[in-house]
């Protein structure tokens, strides 16, 4: 039982092979935090680890005693103001006012598996073998509201997950006002903080810096995690790298306003949370009404930044994806998006269909403007039927004939919006996110449909499934193009105002998990102006996500560099798109815009019609190599080994389960000359395996152990050694390693 509770010292222990989590009843009944890092035997108590000490300018609790203070005890889930006067992982207002609150443990239980959170997305277990939940039942009998605390720990992760409730069983009304999901006390702040900021065409860029006394935080207040800042943190070792070193990570399974914080109080506790804004939150908790918390995942490991991501990728790609999509190979797809924009014809989306069969592509995505009165950005939303003007045999006819071809078929919707020319906004104009008498702002002239009412979700549900009924549907690009302004719902009252950012969230995942009940199959990719929802919450319902509208390959590396903290490879949606590149113009030979793409749900995003022959041929090459290494190329373990962040050249790669194959991905930003002799060490090889090591141009450069490629390295020396007259800016090559018998 990898839970165990000892009745005497009233600890528990939840553990694996490769971690441990102590939590201790303290003296006052709340829980308090002994330990979270490496697997550490059983032991009869650690008091030693329930810290206090006289300390001037601190209050204690028991009267009479100058010991037990929760503002000098690490713990589980802390409140404000009963001598802990760091932030705390929640705030409950009473109706006299008070936000002082008491939970005492009351009971717990331990089982097998782990249940599902109802509403939200959350990790899961198939097998009961797979998991052990813990949940402890803690009261405050002043205010007559339950607190449950859950923490689940996998067998074969290095990962627990976490989530809170509170039930009302009293006839007052309380108003939540902060819920976090997790909190963890950690001994000391010698940490570096790593956050994955951005903006729109530069998503997730690797930022780090040092704990420091007071409070560092990220957050989005946006009504989506947002292209600013990621719900992921990892807290590392200054002493620890890729391949080495204590690490520990959190990321939250959720995709609307999100807080991430760490708090190094005055003797070097660190305070970490993550969970739910506080900020313009709060949440009407009536009589007999249970809140559920979204749920955060905690990892760890001591054997570096690789790790850490790879136990993410795993728990993830495995037990957070789901359904028929789940580790299946992501198809590769063409998107009409920048090929055509809103200028098609039914004739032009069947050429480049057609051209896209001839390259071995196998779906075509049709992407914005073939509904409603949708030729441009400012009609249409909200009116999710054909434009048979447009495509006179309707999504049906297109569908049928894509089919014929022999390619899966995609489509565009975005649920969520609706411009003020459209049919849904005539007859509802009250289904719009707007304040009374204020005014509604727009972003890309659309508004944001009031998610947090059923009956509006009801109605997008109902449009959508009639297009999803009639056409043969493979595959649906969901976008989410602004952020929600001027927050307000005519359905709640002034009291609940506080709910609807949560609440919409909600009316999202509600749709999804309704769409997904009714059709099993289709592939969703979730897309909010490129990387703007990018989170583990819409990985539960769509497995892959575009990753960021710039698609242009130099600007990728950092891209999906900073994504692979997090998340895995195959989530990644990522397109060889048109050179000089639609974002930034920057041009590059076509052989890196396929080199760094291989690297994820890999498409292509260009009008394939007017590409020439020799790039024809090229494109050809691309996609038999995809297909033949896509399985690695999306599942492989993935390893970063040179950081867009630190220098010139970058690199990666992605190694077999069986560790018999592997794909490095290698690029150099500039071209230099005179250079030095260049190796790159390789880890995650099997020591004794024999490599064989070739480029994908078929150049052969012999066969080497996994120990020498891990200790001495490849040589990646190239023409830029001496005097170079071979490569070029932007260069990028794959080396293949293929296990030869020794
Ligand atoms: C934003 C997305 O990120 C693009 O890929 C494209 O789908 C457009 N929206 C369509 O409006």
């Amino acid at each position: 039982m990898p839970i165990t509770y000892n009745e005497q010292s009233r600890e528990f222990h939840l553990y694996n092979d490769q971690i441990s989590y102590l939590i201790k009843i303290l003296a006052n009944e709340q829980l308090g935090q002994l330990y979270f890092g490496k697997r550490i035997p059983e032991r009869a108590d650690h008091d030693y680890l329930v810290e206090n000490k006289y300390r001037p300018v601190t209050s204690y609790v028991f009267d009479d005693e100058y010991s037990f203070s929760l503002g000098n005890l690490k713990q589980e889930y802390p409140s404000y103001g009963t001598t802990d006067p760091r932030h705390p992982a929640f705030t409950i207002q009473q109706p006299n006012g008070s936000k002082i609150t008491d939970f005492k443990y009351v009971s717990h239980t331990i089982y097998a598996g782990k249940k599902a959170l109802v509403g939200l997305p959350a990790t899961y277990v198939e097998d009961k073998a797979e998991a052990t939940t813990l949940e402890v039942t803690l009261y405050d009998e002043v205010i007559e509201v339950y607190m449950y605390l859950k923490y689940t720990i996998f067998e074969k992760h290095a990962a627990i997950a976490r989530s809170v409730s509170f039930k009302n069983v009293g006839q007052a009304e309380h108003k939540l006002q902060a819920a976090l999901s997790l909190n963890l006390d950690l001994p000391d702040d010698d940490y570096e903080w790593l956050q994955f900021s951005g903006a729109w065409g530069r998503e997730r860029h690797l930022h780090k810096s040092h704990l420091r006394p007071g409070i560092q935080a990220i957050d989005s207040a946006r009504g989506a995690s947002s292209h600013m800042q990621n719900p992921f943190v990892i807290l590392k070792r200054p002493y620890t790298t890729e391949e080495m070193g204590e690490a520990l990570g959190i990321s939250l399974v959720y995709s609307g306003n999100f807080l991430a914080r760490a708090e190094v109080d005055e003797y070097a506790v660190t305070r970490l949370q993550i969970g739910l804004n506080p900020f313009q939150f709060s949440w009407c908790l009536k009589p007999n009404e249970i809140f559920q918390t979204p749920e955060a995942i905690l990892a760890y490991s001591d054997a570096g930044l690789n790790d850490l991501s790879q136990t993410f990728h795993r728990l993830f790609t495995t037990r957070l994806a789901r359904g028929y999509w789940r580790e299946r190979k992501r198809p590769i797809l063409i998107n009409n998006w920048e090929a055509t924009y809103f200028d098609f014809t039914e004739e032009k989306l069947l050429a480049i269909a057609k051209s896209a069969k001839k390259l071995g592509i196998e779906l075509f995505v049709l992407d914005d403007g073939w509904f409603g009165k949708r030729t441009k950005e400012n009609a249409g939303l909200g009116d999710w039927y054909v434009n048979h003007e447009r495509l006179k045999d309707g999504i049906t006819g297109l569908a049928k004939k894509i089919h014929d071809m022999g390619l899966m078929f995609g489509l565009w919707f975005e649920p969520e919006m609706v411009n003020k020319d459209s049919d849904l906004y005539r007859k509802h104009p009250d289904y719009i996110i707007e304040t009374p008498r204020r005014h509604a702002s727009h972003g890309r002239k659309q508004y944001v449909l009031d998610f947090s009412r059923k009956e509006v979700v009801d109605n997008i549900y109902e449009q959508m499934v009639k297009i999803l009924d009639e056409g043969e549907i493979d595959y649906i690009k969901w976008d989410m193009n602004r952020n929600i302004t001027e927050c307000y719902s005519n359905a709640y009252p002034a009291d609940q105002q506080g709910e609807i950012m949560h609440r919409y969230m909600l009316g999202v995942y509600d749709l999804y998990e309704r769409l997904l009940t009714r059709f099993p199959k289709i592939l969703f990719e979730s897309c909010a102006s490129g990387g703007g929802r990018f989170d583990a919450g819409m990985l539960y319902y769509a497995p892959q996500a575009w990753t960021s509208d710039d698609t242009d390959a130099i600007e990728r590396l950092k891209i999906q560099y900073g994504t692979s903290f997090g998340y895995p490879q195959s989530m990644m949606g990522a397109h060889v798109s048109a050179s000089p590149n639609e974002q930034l113009g920057r041009i590059t030979p076509l052989k890196i815009r396929g080199d760094v793409a291989f690297f994820g749900a890999f498409g292509y995003e260009l009008d394939l019609a007017t590409l020439s022959p020799a790039e024809m041929t090229e494109v050809k090459k691309q996609v038999a190599f995809m297909k033949k290494y896509r399985e690695i190329f999306q599942y492989g373990t993935f390893y970063r080994l040179k950081s867009p962040f630190e220098g010139n050249i970058v690199s990666w790669m992605v190694v077999s389960q069986d560790k018999n194959q592997a794909l490095v991905g290698y690029y150099k930003i500039l071209n230099d000359v005179n250079c030095e002799f260049r190796r790159l060490r390789l880890p995650g090889l099997a020591a004794t395996k024999n490599y064989h090591v070739s480029e994908e141009n078929g150049t052969d450069l012999g066969d080497f152990t996994g120990s020498e490629l891990a200790n001495i390295g490849l040589v990646t020396t190239d023409a830029s050694a001496g005097e170079n007259r071979e490569t070029t800016d932007f260069y990028g090559k794959i080396f293949i390693l293929e296990k030869r018998d020794n």
